[in-house]
């Protein structure tokens, strides 16, 4: 909560691959519902993305990509603080501070941490491993109340919840503890590919995956070779991951529930109906798209969103990581 008691909210998305339809729907096109009545922090975590090797001309491009997405997907730059984290050095420090007051055995059973050290087994460094740290500073340091993501990151969450609670027990009251909020269609998309699999923007299948700037033609396309089963029938069940992610889809894309869909393609094949999830979602994203290739011809103004984004972080940061650093007894000049 601020000081005069508006609630907070902050998410952040990492400039670490092409945006992809599961960052869409499970985090990025519900912020915009926040800025009216919260005070709401929407950070592109470019140095979450370090944790896995990254081309710097690439991830420098993809800073601004982020940035313009935000504000494509509907984030109006003056009812919310859009920023680059890594424009705001309280969030490292805050991250140190932190890293004393977590354990290595919570850090070691993280999901994530586990699926990225098997993945990428050359490079597992010390900042994969504490990556939940420097989430929790982010959360922390704006004294958040609520938390927007899809369901892969609720363990961060738990973590920065129970590093809050352990400081306040030591410290006394410092940190708002957050609470996530996982919206419960599209918390977690799944890849086309391999529907027991998350859709990832790491993905190095395409096909796997739609990206948020995808044209028509390939969104129709991935659609149309997304792996069903061998049943016909357009029905929400077990055994059915890649209908159930299709219909789960074309659910938040049309707001239909699952018997609304399964009445709409009764009788009618899985062709027909990958079809019409391709078009809905063509369609919904053509306007980001166009929105997005405005934005990007426009770097200047992105530079002044950035800049104006990172001053006002940085005034809200200070305030809470001056306490911090008073409490645990570091001298100021
Ligand atoms: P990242 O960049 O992997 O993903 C950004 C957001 O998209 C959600 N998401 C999905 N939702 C549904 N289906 C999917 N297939 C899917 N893939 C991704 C993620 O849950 C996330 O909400 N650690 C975070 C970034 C972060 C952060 C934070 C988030 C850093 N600091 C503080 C919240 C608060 C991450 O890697 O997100």
């Amino acid at each position: 909560m601020t000081s005069d008691n508006q609630q907070v909210v902050f998410s952040g998305v990492q400039p670490s691959g092409n945006l992809t339809i599961g960052n869409y729907l499970g985090a990025i096109r519900n912020f915009a519902a926040f800025s009216e009545a919260y005070k709401c922090y929407y950070c592109v975590v470019d140095m979450h993305a370090i944790t896995v090797r990254q081309v710097p001309a690439e991830l420098r491009r993809r800073t601004y990509e982020t940035l313009a997405l935000y504000i494509a997907c509907g984030l109006d730059p003056n009812k919310n603080t859009l920023y680059v984290q890594s424009h705001v050095p309280a969030h490292a420090e805050l991250a140190w501070i932190l890293n004393c007051y977590t354990m290595f055995g919570e850090l070691s059973r993280m999901t994530q941490f586990k699926d990225k050290s098997a993945k990428h087994a050359d490079n597992v460094n010390a900042g994969l491993f504490t990556y939940p740290t420097l989430m929790a500073a982010d959360i922390l340091l704006y004294q958040t109340d609520r938390v927007p993501v899809g369901v892969d990151q609720q363990q961060h969450i738990e973590i920065a919840r129970d590093i809050a609670v352990r400081f306040n027990g030591v410290y006394g009251d410092t940190f708002t503890v957050p609470e996530g909020i996982i919206s419960e269609h599209g918390k977690k998309i799944m890849s086309l590919a391999d529907p027991t699999k998350k859709m990832s923007k790491s993905d190095e299948n395409v096909n796997a995956v739609v990206y948020i700037l995808d044209n028509k033609d390939d969104i129709l396309r991935k659609f149309r070779r997304a792996v069903t089963d061998s049943d016909t029938v357009v029905r929400f069940g077990e055994g059915k991951d890649g209908i159930n992610n299709l219909m789960t889809i074309y659910s938040c894309f049309t707001d239909k529930s699952m018997e609304e869909i399964e009445r709409e393609f009764d009788g009618r094949g899985y062709g027909d109906f990958k079809s019409a999830v391709g078009e809905v979602c063509a369609d919904a994203l053509a306007p980001v798209r166009a929105e997005f290739d405005r934005l990007m011809a426009d770097k200047a103004y992105l530079e002044d969103v950035m800049q104006k984004g990172a001053q006002d972080a940085a005034y809200n940061a200070r305030k809470t990581l001056s306490k911090v650093k008073r409490k645990v007894g570091f001298t100021t000049l």
